[in-house]
């Protein structure tokens, strides 16, 4: 199979977080719930853990790296605890739908007031428009660090200065990004930092978390064992264990660490620069086929490594069902959770075909994926 579906899920990780996972399935016990060495490893790789992805994104503390299964957690947690009633919130038409209904059940069960930053016909956004949207009553600006559809950044280090200059709340989902382009929550003035481990950063599934800045007080979205203050009828006031109720994805956790160690042994420029030119490859090759629509903005280098496209009027799923069964080449097709983003581009109907790599995808698989749209295009 030529994988090219790593928006959804990064299918081939590096040896050592296999390697990592298997160790902690054969050592861990369960973190913080003992001092014998079971739970001591555990606890030990869990705080390594947070100790590299707060170096990796810088968040300042390891203590404000807060674990959960996956961005969409992440993002419930953020969306739900941070922002409070009947605020008003700048959004964007690039959000995937783990922002969209967490914000829209808001909006519907408790009054927030939603705005959104529109997206054009090649799913761009202005910045100036975040400025324009906000209102006395903006509690929040809620954006991703790429659209999941085109791969088309925001350019988040704005964003973030339009935030705090006007005092709001900045929450990043950076699903597409983490590991692919740098995110630095200092410099972008980014409050929280919603990320998930089985995609760019080369982890599990099942991993993934939030970053909490030093201005981001966020109520706890589920409640429970902690390990800490058990006698307490609330949740306990300390990070991270304020927002980690049950037992954590310790072996996920310990995969994800290994993950952040082999993604700073490659560096993540190198990462980067490949990822973009691969995505170059195939934009150039198939932009210039025929018969098929390419969507996004490729004249924005540092970019999420995704293309997606159309061939004709063809619905994108039979597209994918070619390609898969033909050629052996695994895209995704349909609408990506990304429902606006399909309606701005026009494509609600249609679906669209996207095509996204990762730091594994080789020039040969680029190549034979070009050819494949190619034939398919000329049928
Ligand atoms: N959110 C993932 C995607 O875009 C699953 O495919």
């Amino acid at each position: 199979m030529i994988y090219l579906d790593n928006a959804a899920t990064t299918l081939h990780k590096p040896q050592q977080v296999i390697d990592a996972v298997v160790a902690a399935l054969q050592s861990m016990g369960n973190s913080a719930r003992g001092a014998h060495a079971g739970s001591l490893t555990a606890a030990r790789t869990i705080y390594d853990a947070r100790e590299k992805l707060a170096a990796l994104f810088r968040c300042g503390r390891a203590d404000r790296v807060v674990f959960t299964a996956n961005a969409t957690e992440a993002l419930n947690i953020a969306i739900h605890g941070a922002i409070p009633p009947g605020a008003h919130v700048v959004t964007t038409d690039l959000e995937h739908n783990s922002v969209l209904r967490p914000l829209y059940r808001r909006e519907a069960e408790e009054g927030l007031s939603l705005s959104f930053v529109p997206a054009d016909r090649q799913g761009r956004v202005d910045t100036a428009d975040f400025a324009r949207l906000i209102r006395e009553d903006t509690r929040a600006i809620v954006c991703t660090h790429a659209s999941n559809l085109t791969g088309n950044p925001v350019d988040i280090a704005a964003v973030g200065r339009i935030a705090r200059a006007n005092g709001l709340l900045f929450i990043v989902d950076a699903s597409q990004t983490a590991g692919s382009l740098p995110i630095d929550m200092e410099s972008m003035n980014i409050d929280i930092l919603c990320f998930t481990g089985h995609k760019g950063l080369l982890g599990p599934q099942g991993t993934g978390g939030l970053c909490l800045g030093e201005r981001a007080a966020v109520r706890p979205w589920k409640t429970g064992g902690t390990g800490v203050q058990t006698y307490s009828k609330t949740q306990p006031e300390q990070l991270p264990v304020r927002l980690e109720a049950g037992t954590l994805n310790g072996h996920g956790i310990a995969g994800l660490s290994a993950a952040v160690d082999y993604l700073r042994s490659v560096g993540l420029e190198t990462i980067r620069s490949h990822e973009e030119a691969l995505t170059r490859r195939f934009y150039e090759g198939v932009s210039r086929i025929p018969g098929v629509t390419v969507y996004g903005d490729f004249s924005v280098r540092a970019r999420a490594p995704i293309v997606t496209l159309n061939l004709g009027d063809y619905d994108s799923g039979q597209v994918a069902d070619e390609l898969s069964e033909r050629y052996g080449i695994a895209t995704r097709p349909g609408a990506h959770c990304a429902p606006r983003m399909h309606a701005a581009l026009g494509t609600v109907e249609q679906g669209a075909v996207r095509f996204s790599f990762s730091f594994f995808t080789t020039e040969e698989e680029i190549d034979t994926a070009i050819r494949a749209v190619r034939e398919l295009a000329e049928e």
